[in-house]
């Protein structure tokens, strides 16, 4: 009760400057009498959404060094728990913060609500929506994998052309989600507001000494602000169609799998292990294979060029305009002043640009030539 009352009320409190005196006057609960998955993933929500709205709520100027015991303890039970960091993730913002609004209603944007909210009203909302919908659109390359796999196995050619195509499909539907991005986000808010609340403290200039979990370590922690690389889908993908990334790319992109929940990084790590599909497309001799598996890896390339523009737009594009005082924020701590920290790097701490592109042209290296 009292972890979601404060929640429920975060873009208030955080607009206000009063969230952290509401976390202090908290009462300390025990995670231990959450059960099942279900309230587990509630509380990581919930207590995750308090985390960022308590140490943001100053901007990136007014950080603090310790989160305090009572918000510390439970967030990390929980999420030990969970097998999640104790900061918030992909699966936190997107995968777990979703609601119907009508619940006989569809899975479609005008039907869904977030449960948990941050400053960026409509902005913050379309942006955890449309990341959802893009997860969504996703769902029948899944299934693809899995149909996939079973049919390299089984020598089926037939099943698994029907599977790479099933795949293509879903991943330009993906491109066709993200482009939603448009209609529901204003560049301003996203740069100036929201982005502040997704960083976290690790390869943040802004929080270079990392954080101190009350109660649970004397040493600081760092840990990587919200991404989607965090998302399992596009590294599910990668892993199928065999994709090999730079180094550096892979470092990073492998350290975010530990910010998924275990079965989906055990899923990624499963279809690594499964024979592989390039292997088997490239010594059937199979023209028509070929050209469906090339068809997934065009998609994807697509979809990560499609990636680039919506950042150029949110990001770069946006950060040239505040810088020139054209921005107009709704609202937010950070109103006016977007965080310097974050011009180059992504809220997880990537050299945005650098990334993904780097991520895109070697997704494009994937392709088998004739
Ligand atoms: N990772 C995204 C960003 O850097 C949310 O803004």
């Amino acid at each position: 009760g009292p972890w979601m009352e404060i929640a429920h009320d975060l873009p208030r409190l955080i607009t206000s400057h009063q969230l952290r005196s509401h976390v202090h006057q908290m009462p300390q609960l025990s995670a231990r009498h959450l059960r099942g998955r279900e309230e587990l993933h509630l509380a990581h929500l919930v207590l995750s959404f308090i985390t960022m709205g308590y140490l943001w709520q100053e901007g990136e100027e007014g950080t603090v060094k310790v989160l305090p015991q009572n918000l510390a303890v439970p967030f990390w039970e929980v999420s030990q728990a969970l097998g999640l960091p104790p900061i918030l993730s992909h699966a936190d913002f997107v995968l777990a913060n979703w609601r119907r609004k009508n619940p006989n209603g569809p899975l479609e944007i005008e039907n869904l609500d977030t449960i948990i909210s941050l400053p960026g009203a409509e902005s913050l909302r379309g942006f955890i929506l449309v990341t959802l919908l893009v997860e969504k659109a996703a769902v029948p390359g899944i299934k693809a994998i899995v149909q996939a796999i079973r049919a390299i196995l089984q020598l089926d050619h037939e099943t698994l052309h029907e599977a790479l195509q099933e795949l293509a499909e879903a991943i330009g539907d993906m491109t066709k989600a993200l482009a939603r991005m448009h209609d529901f986000v204003d560049p301003a808010v996203f740069y100036a507001v929201i982005r502040i609340f997704l960083s976290g403290w690790k390869d943040n200039p802004a929080m270079p000494g990392g954080l101190v979990y009350e109660g649970v370590s004397d040493e600081p922690l760092a840990y990587s602000g919200g991404s989607a690389a965090q998302s399992t889908v596009l590294h599910a993908f990668d892993e199928l169609l065999g994709i090999r990334h730079s180094e550096e790319s892979t470092a990073f992109l492998h350290r975010m799998r530990h910010y998924m929940p275990p079965p989906h990084r055990a899923f990624v790590e499963e279809i690594h292990r499964a024979p592989s599909l390039r292997q088997h497309v490239l010594s059937s001799g199979d023209a028509r294979l070929r050209a469906a598996f090339n068809r997934c890896v065009s998609a994807l390339a697509d979809f990560r060029s499609y990636h680039i523009t919506i950042v150029t737009k949110y990001i770069a594009v946006a950060a040239a305009k505040a810088k020139a005082g054209r921005a107009e924020p709704g609202d937010g701590p950070a109103a006016g002043k977007p965080p310097s920290a974050l011009e180059a790097k992504g809220t997880g701490g990537s050299h945005i640009f650098s990334f993904l592109k780097s991520v895109r042209d070697t997704t494009r290296e994937g392709l088998i030539r004739a």
